[in-house]
């Protein structure tokens, strides 16, 4: 059997440039990888598909998952009969900007082609992610790297490994297209060039305004992450997750305490980015 992480993304920026005539919007943005995250076990076996973990409610109604689509493309193109029989370990929430079933996707293929002793840069792995969604092939690279195209153009960046790394949900659960479709359409400028923490500094997150519209909550999260004192409170992704980085983990656990008091109800991870 093998077992591969399927570590948390974030967004440490992400800028909106365009529209495409596709529908899908151009961007660049900041990938990071947290320590942690979900967990998938494959082995060959007659085909079937478990989730448990403290996520796996909110997935378990979804005929149409990501990790039975990686499964069933990943056969297809590399034309191997698809009988796995395939486990989740749902630690993150759903629909939360941190890329959760985009790394479950990623984490499916990476396990698929490490049992049939595929290389995991092959081309056709990366044409599986392509296929899968946006942030796929950002999670089946799995290092900080920038993004640009739908982001699944990567270039990759060095510079954060160890940092401690907050991230906070308040148990809303919001759609990327819904997002997407209500960015203003105004283009805020590239993210540039430079080291990467200065350029997560310097950068914003263009749909943090747009997801506010649909979950209010967020104004309150970063509020919130930011009286801690954090070097960088932001948004990742469509929302409505928050993360926050700290000089190191004692003030990363400091801020955890406090805001698991006060907001029982939120959502709490303390990891380090990889
Ligand atoms: O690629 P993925 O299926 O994960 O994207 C989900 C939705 O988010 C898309 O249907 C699209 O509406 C939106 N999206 C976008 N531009 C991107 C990535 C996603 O408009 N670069």
């Amino acid at each position: 059997m093998i077992t591969e992480r399927a570590p948390a993304k974030i967004n440490l920026a992400l800028h909106v440039r365009h529209r495409r005539p596709d529908g899908y919007h151009e961007l660049e943005t900041l990938f990071a990888f947290l320590r942690d995250g979900d967990e998938i076990s494959a082995e060959p076996g007659t085909a079937s598909f478990r989730i448990d973990g403290p996520f796996a409610a909110g997935l378990d109604a979804e005929a149409d998952n990501l990790v039975t689509r990686a499964a069933s493309i990943f056969a297809q193109r590399f034309a191997i009969r698809a009988d796995y029989v395939i486990a989740l370990t749902k630690n993150l929430p759903i629909a939360s900007g941190i890329g959760g079933g985009s790394a479950d996707a990623a984490a499916t293929l990476r396990a698929l082609a490490t049992l049939h002793q595929i290389p995991l840069d092959h081309p056709t792995l990366f044409a599986c992610a392509d296929a899968l969604g946006s942030d796929v092939p950002a999670c089946l690279y799995g290092r900080s790297a920038l993004g640009t195209g739908r982001g699944e153009q990567l270039q990759p960046l060095d510079g954060l490994s160890d940092i401690a790394v907050l991230l906070v949900n308040p148990g809303v659960a919001v759609s990327t297209g819904a997002v997407f479709q209500r960015w203003d359409g105004i283009d805020r400028g590239p993210i540039g060039a430079g080291p990467i923490l200065e350029l997560a500094h310097r950068g914003r997150n263009d749909l943090e305004p747009p997801a506010r519209l649909l979950a209010p909550v967020i104004d309150e999260v970063i509020r919130v992450l930011e009286a801690t004192e954090p070097m960088l409170a932001r948004m990742s992704g469509s929302g409505a997750t928050c993360f926050a980085l700290y000089a190191s983990e004692a003030d990363r656990a400091a801020a955890a305490s406090a805001i698991r008091a006060d907001r029982t109800d939120w959502w709490c991870l303390e990891s380090t980015l990889v």
